[in-house]
Order: C-alpha cells, then sequence, then structure tokens
C-alpha cells in the first residue's frame, strides 16, 4: 500500500487528504493520504522516518515549506527558484525530491479559465510581494508575461523580489495601484487580503479595461469581493480554488503512479466542504 501524507504545524484546516481521497477512490487506488501534525524541531526526524517506513512522500505546507529545502537530495527548479517546496517524494533509490507544484497549479488553471490571457503581451499587475507571489511571478515570466508591474504595502519586499527580473517586473508603489490597472491585461491577487477573517483588498477596478482578466488566489470565499467586481465589471475571472486543485496533480502522480483529473466532481465536493 502507498502512503503519503501533508505535513504542517497546525495541519487542522488542510483539504488536501479530501483532494487525494477522492482520486484515490476514483481511481481504485490502494493506498492513503493523511494529514500529519509535525513541529519544526521534529520535522527532519519525521522525514526520516517517513522514509524507512518506505512512504512514498508528502505534501508540506507552513512553517516547513523553506526548511524542507536544505534536507532534500535533489531539488527541483520551481523549488529552487522561489526557494520553496511544497511536494517532496522518494525516487526509486530513496533519494528525497522537492518541488514546488503551487506554479503549475496557478499557470495551469488561468491557461484552463482564460485561454490567451497573454495574447496582446499587456502588462500583467501582481498584487503582493510574499511567497505566494515569488511563485506567481516566476511562473507568469515563465509563460511569456514581459512586464509586470508588482505593487506590495512593504516596498522593500516588491524591491528584492523584482530585483531577480531585472527589465520585465518594475515596482509601482502600493498607493498608486488603482491608476497602475491601467492597459493591464491581467490583474493578480497574491495577498491573503479578501479571505474570510481578513481585511478586504481595497482596489478600484475603474482604470482597468473590461477584456482584461482578474485572477485571485483566496479561494475562501470562492468569489472574491475582488472577482466579484471584476465579473461585474465584464472581466474574466480565475478563482484561487483551481489553483489548490491543480497544484495537486504533480504529487499524486509521483506517489500513487496516476496522473489525476482535476474535475467538476471533485471541485464541487471541496466546494460543499468549504462553504458546509
Ligand atoms: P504568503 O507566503 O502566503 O504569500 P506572506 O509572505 O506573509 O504570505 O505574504 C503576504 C502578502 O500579503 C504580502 O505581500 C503582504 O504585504 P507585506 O509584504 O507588506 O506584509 C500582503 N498583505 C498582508 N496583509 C496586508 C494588508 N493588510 N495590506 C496590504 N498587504 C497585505
Amino acid at each position: 500500500m502507498k502512503k503519503a501524507c501533508v505535513i504542517g504545524w497546525p495541519i487542522k484546516h488542510s483539504r488536501s487528504p479530501l483532494i487525494h481521497g477522492h482520486w484515490l477512490e476514483k481511481y481504485g487506488i490502494e493506498g492513503s493520504y493523511t494529514k500529519q501534525a509535525v513541529s519544526p524541531d521534529n520535522l527532519e526526524l519525521f522525514l526520516d522516518k517517513l522514509r524507512q517506513n518506505g512512504w512514498s512522500g508528502c505534501n508540506v505546507t507552513v512553517p516547513h515549506k523553506e526548511a524542507v529545502f536544505r534536507l532534500a537530495d535533489i531539488v527541483h527548479d520551481e523549488a529552487r527558484a522561489i526557494e520553496a517546496a511544497n511536494t517532496l517524494w522518494w525516487d526509486a533509490d530513496r533519494l528525497l525530491h522537492a518541488s514546488n507544484t503551487d506554479i503549475y497549479g496557478f499557470m495551469t488553471h488561468l491557461d484552463q479559465s482564460a485561454p490567451g490571457w497573454n495574447e496582446n503581451e499587456r502588462p500583467v499587475a501582481v498584487l503582493g510581494a510574499g511567497g505566494a507571489a515569488r511563485g506567481i511571478v516566476y511562473g507568469l515570466v515563465q509563460s511569456g508575461a514581459s512586464q509586470i508591474r508588482l505593487l506590495n504595502r512593504t516596498r522593500e519586499r516588491a524591491d528584492e523580489l523584482a530585483a531577480y527580473y531585472e527589465g520585465t517586473v518594475n515596482v509601482a508603489d502600493w498607493r498608486s495601484r488603482n491608476e497602475e490597472l491601467e492597459g493591464c491585461g491581467l490583474v493578480v491577487n497574491s495577498t491573503s487580503l479578501g479571505m474570510e477573517g481578513s481585511a478586504s483588498l481595497d482596489l478600484s477596478l475603474e482604470s482597468l479595461e473590461a477584456n482584461a482578466v482578474v485572477a485571485d488566489i483566496v479561494y475562501a470565499p470562492l468569489e472574491t469581493p475582488l472577482l466579484a467586481a471584476a465579473r461585474q465589471k465584464g472581466c474574466r475571472t480565475v478563482d484561487g480554488l483551481g489553483m489548490l486543485l491543480h497544484q495537486a496533480v504533480p504529487g499524486f502522480e509521483h506517489w500513487f503512479g496516476v496522473r489525476p483529473q482535476v474535475t467538476d466532481e471533485l471541485r464541487n465536493l471541496v466546494i460543499a466542504d468549504l462553504t458546509g
């Protein structure tokens, strides 16, 4: 029986067991996917135990995404680029691989929900400069975005991120975020603003054209106030749930040997759990 899990501290709210459990059942795989609360002190020992006991691998969430980096034998490009990993697996030689599938998840969902988002190569506005933004900026640049306007409350963090992409990513002041949307083909919220229980994102879409795309990484609520405003304006919208579902695909394939599909059935299952 193949075994995988998600490790974090705390881990109570992870939706990953629901997603992987659905696929295990759907594809008739004899396997398990569980939640494991692992404190930072115990991380190295815990991973060693998984390896010794023949586990296939695991997902990694807060606060371990950076720490697992130094414990992996092989770090894949996406994880290296943003110095954080969310998916680990042992290969046949029992070497530990670390990858970051959030980038794949975000880009796949964007390409599927808003095909041609970069057709006219208009500028992209990214709000935020934290861990999520690092992955999104990397994915957008890899996919051909040639002008990114990076807006973050703490400007130094945006400057730090932009330094990796000189000429492609330009920092603008957080206070001018409304005006910076002018001429953009895509706007991405990579902050936690708009999430249930968090402060709201104060952003006017007035200067954004109706043929632009608006994406949010927040998935609770499914339609954030930002996405609702974008929809009302006639913009195409991309929700955060698709990213969560698609990021799970490569991990499942590594651990259980089947590339799973993100279906409406799965989406509805997770929505029911989020709203239940
Ligand atoms: P993650 O890894 O999930 O991206 P993070 O690194 O804590 O988490 O980043 C959170 C992002 O949301 C940051 O861009 C943060 O802005 P700062 O760099 O200025 O902290 C942004 N953010 C959080 N609360 C915010 C608020 N009230 N107003 C504006 N931006 C906020």
